[in-house]
């Protein structure tokens, strides 16, 4: 057996040996991709292959804290239903043997590709003692993943004013005869940047450019970046570190956006014109993207954040992904929907229509841990109505969201959730119509609110009492549930 083989099989039973403990917890999420036991974070190589959408995700194996870096694995039929593969990649050679940090994954001749960044300790300070390398790791079966022996095949940073240590997460794609890679940098000073590289052959690649740069209060590091055609826009999405809180935004210790501008494949060059916020909540970081079959763009995230108090981590778990999403344009503007797919786990469907709430209302058989609910309300004369999710029978546990009509902001607040780190997002709604929408989607330790359908997104993790299953309707005065849909979701 090769050192990287061993290192898999050693990785592979430290999960074996807890996954069943880790399987009976209650906040186990029952729709959503987490780790079997212990820690993960970023969505890595999120592509289709043979039919079949692969999914790979930073994972350390041996604590629910994060450490050296392995890639785990699933795959997918319908992004819904989800299989446990071997854990893919390991530390083990010289340029990765302190992690197998983020990346991509790409098909040529059949086989699947992944891109990864091998990262190198070469001191105790983890800011400044590092060396970040690009490496390609090949599969024939979708199983089995080989480090190639031209590895790194990225080993310096390009000259310019580009810092020499924090170079990471390639993103590549085909345009084209051509392979494009975007990755995450900085500049000596650090600013926060993208650098552009191109390859016939996805091995020997050339600098193109500093596609782009940040300005003003736009972070000192962009991490996880991806770049690619939405209509007539292009789209870089990514995650800059250390971007400060703006009013209601930017309260996140980092940040996930989406860059719409112009991208010029010659001179490497991408023109901005506007920043867009991916998710409005708490918990949403490193998303990444994929074209489907369907020619469908795919966005899936870590449902997390660093620094982030994860009460799970007691119970050896830490870390779960986003439910996938639609992202697509309409008027200039960046759409986010849940994927249809998700419909497949409906049973149990109750409506209502026309339901006046002027006191705090709960419907007979709207409640659960596991559910999806599509609601529309017209806030009438209210100045301050919405919903509270997870409630206990005693009324002192709950996630509340609620709209403030003269303000025109949605707030989200998790001080009452029960476990975790609390804390309250805003971020500016406007009514449509006197109407508003909304499309939740509940798990046993997580929120997904998706308004105004697609406008914008809040995501949360939440740590609830097993019997808080409770949906509260309030408002200070009559408002009005046009139509509610909700479905139990298996
Ligand atoms: C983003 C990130 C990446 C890095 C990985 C390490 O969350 O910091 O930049 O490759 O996580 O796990």
């Amino acid at each position: 057996m090769g050192k990287h083989q061993k290192e898999l099989a050693k990785a592979q039973s430290a999960i074996n040996e807890v996954k069943q403990t880790v399987s009976q917890d209650d906040w186990r999420l029952c729709y959503h991709v987490t780790p079997e036991a212990n820690w993960m974070n970023d969505p890595n190589g999120f592509c289709m292959w043979n039919g079949e959408y692969h999914l790979f995700y930073q994972h350390h194996p041996y604590t629910p804290e994060w450490g050296p870096m392995h890639w785990a694995h699933v795959k997918s039929k319908d992004l819904v239903h989800w299989e446990r593969m071997p854990i893919a990649l390991a530390p083990s050679e010289w340029y990765d043997k302190d992690g197998c940090f983020s990346g991509s994954a790409i098909e040529k001749d059949e086989k699947l590709y992944l891109f990864y960044t091998g990262n190198q300790w070469t001191g105790p300070n983890q800011d400044t003692d590092l060396k970040q390398v690009q490496c390609i790791a090949i599969s024939e079966d979708g199983i089995h993943f080989e480090k190639i022996k031209e590895n790194p095949v990225i080993l310096e940073v390009p000259e310019g004013d580009i810092h020499p240590f924090h170079f990471r997460d390639p993103k590549v794609w085909k345009k084209g005869d051509v392979y494009y890679c975007v990755l995450g940098s900085q500049t000596k000073n650090r600013i926060g940047q993208a650098l552009l590289y191109r390859s016939s052959d996805l091995f020997d690649w050339e600098f193109v450019n500093v596609l782009a740069k940040g300005q003003g209060n736009q972070g000192y590091m962009w991490e996880c970046p991806d770049l690619f055609q939405l209509d007539d826009k292009a789209l870089l999405v990514m995650s800059p570190q250390g971007v400060h809180p703006e009013g209601d935004n930017y309260h996140n210790l980092h940040q996930s956006v989406a860059v719409i501008g112009h991208l010029n494949e010659e001179s490497g060059k991408f023109t901005s014109e506007q920043w867009q916020t991916l998710d409005h909540g708490f918990d949403y970081y490193a998303p990444q993207t994929l074209i489907d079959d369907q020619g469908r763009r795919i966005v899936i995230a870590w449902m997390a954040m660093w620094e982030s108090e994860m009460p799970e981590q007691k119970r050896e778990w830490a870390g779960a992904m986003t439910i996938p999403r639609i992202l697509s344009m309409e008027k200039e503007k960046l759409k986010i929907e849940p994927i249809p797919e998700l419909a497949s786990l409906r049973y149990d469907p109750i409506m209502y229509q026309e339901i006046t709430v002027d006191q705090d209302r709960q419907l007979d058989g709207i409640n659960g841990d596991c559910l999806e609910m599509k609601v529309t309300i017209a806030a009438k004369e209210a100045n301050k109505f919405g919903l509270n999710l997870r409630m206990n029978e005693s009324g002192t546990e709950y996630t509340t969201l609620a709209y403030d009509v003269a303000e025109e902001k949605i707030l989200l607040d998790r001080s009452h959730s029960g476990k975790g780190p609390g804390g309250i997002r805003k971020a500016p709604l406007a009514l449509q119509n006197g109407q508003l929408q909304l499309h939740l989607f509940i798990d046993r330790s997580s929120v997904e609110i998706f308004m105004q359908n697609g406008e914008m997104v809040m995501s949360a993790r939440i740590y609830p009492g097993q019997g808080s299953t409770g949906i509260e309707f309030f408002s200070d005065t009559a408002i009005e549930i046009v139509q509610l849909e909700k479905w139990s979701l298996k």
